[in-house]
């Protein structure tokens, strides 16, 4: 009998070490402590045996019952303080979810940009690039604007210092994206169909609704017999796809050194919809860009005969689509370099 119940409290303190959790440590507890137990039947069987035997039998049952039940508090205690280990405070909360890894995203600029060149790329046009140190020939004079013309003071100049004498005045920061049609008429016979898109710079100071840098993309087609039709035709395509099929455009004149005629598109206020607000000035019209056909002299400053070949070109500021559909009011958000604001789009 009694190497039976020692036999019995070593299998059942051998199975406690491998009990990991609380539910298995209740089905060990019922198999060695509960009623049915075979301890717990010795120890209610006692009766049956002698006075002697009951003695030392009973007294060593009761004690492997007692280290048992202290066995299983201990084992209780430990599977507890393992589990508040693992979820205390400043431990591990395994509820949480996992942290996100931060992606990279494109600037806004740069979405915009995308967007309006794969327009064009899909209507024919070429993606061309032009310095943005650029010369004073190339951003006023072959653009039909000498020295001293006053359609210089439209645009606010960032001048460079510079000692070449190239024959192409001073460097400057190009003001706009124009000076990309000389350099690419001068390389390139017709026909001629790209779209420039880059950074232009005013010194001017900033404001919510002007940056000192900015983007604009410039347009120019040259063939022979192109017409103000195609240049009409192309800018209300252009503007369908970019702003939708509901949009009203108005189309009319506007004077530019370098284009004859000049005109300006303008498309209904996306805001309030041509009713007049804020936004459009209570004009309810949105100036999208500057165009017009090719300047003849502008052609003959490139040795392009203009009895023979025309063109049109057109000019774009890009920040101003985004601030549009995104509602932003102030153009200073985009090259601040705030996460938050970056975040967004
Ligand atoms: N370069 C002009 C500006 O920055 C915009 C412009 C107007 C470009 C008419 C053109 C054009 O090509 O034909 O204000």
């Amino acid at each position: 009998m009694l190497d039976k119940i020692d036999q019995l409290s070593s299998q059942a303190f051998d199975e406690l070490n491998g009990v990991t959790s609380q539910s298995e440590l209740e089905a060990w507890r019922i198999r060695y402590l509960g009623r049915k137990s075979e301890l717990v039947q010795t120890l209610r069987s006692l009766s049956t045996l002698s006075i002697e035997e009951r003695r030392v039998v009973g007294a060593r049952a009761n004690q492997v019952k007692n280290s048992l039940e202290k066995g299983a508090e201990e084992k209780l205690l430990s599977l507890e303080q393992s589990l508040s280990q693992l979820t205390s405070p400043e431990k591990i909360d395994i509820t949480l979810p996992g942290k996100k890894i931060p992606l990279g995203r494109l600037h806004p600029t740069s979405q915009i940009l995308e967007e309006i060149c794969s327009i064009f790329n899909n209507m024919g046009f070429q993606v061309a690039e032009g310095p943005e140190a650029e010369w004073e020939y190339y951003n006023f004079e072959a653009l039909n604007m000498p020295e001293g013309h006053p359609a210089r003071d439209m645009f606010a100049t960032i001048w460079m210092d510079s000692n070449a004498d190239t024959g192409k005045g001073s460097m400057l920061l190009r003001t706009h994206t124009s000076p990309v049609q000389i350099r690419v008429m001068e390389d390139t016979k017709p026909p001629i169909r790209i779209i420039a898109p880059g950074r232009v710079y005013r010194y001017e100071a900033t404001d919510a609704t002007h940056e000192w840098m900015f983007h604009q993309v410039e347009g120019l087609a040259v063939d022979k017999n192109i017409t103000l039709a195609d240049l009409k035709g192309t800018l209300f395509e252009f503007a369908r796809r970019l702003f939708g099929m509901d949009r009203k455009f108005r189309f009319r004149c506007d004077y530019f050194p370098f284009v004859e005629p000049g005109g300006e598109l303008a498309i209904d206020c996306i805001v309030c919809k041509g009713a007049g607000c804020r936004v459009c000035g209570n004009s309810g019209w949105l100036e999208v860009l500057g165009c017009g056909m090719v300047h003849p002299d502008v052609l003959r400053y490139v040795d392009i005969d203009p009895e023979v070949y025309s063109g049109f070109a057109f000019g774009m500021g890009v920040e101003r689509f985004p601030m549009l559909r995104y509602g932003i009011e102030d153009i200073r958000l985009f090259y601040s370099n705030d996460l938050r604001f970056l975040g967004q789009f």
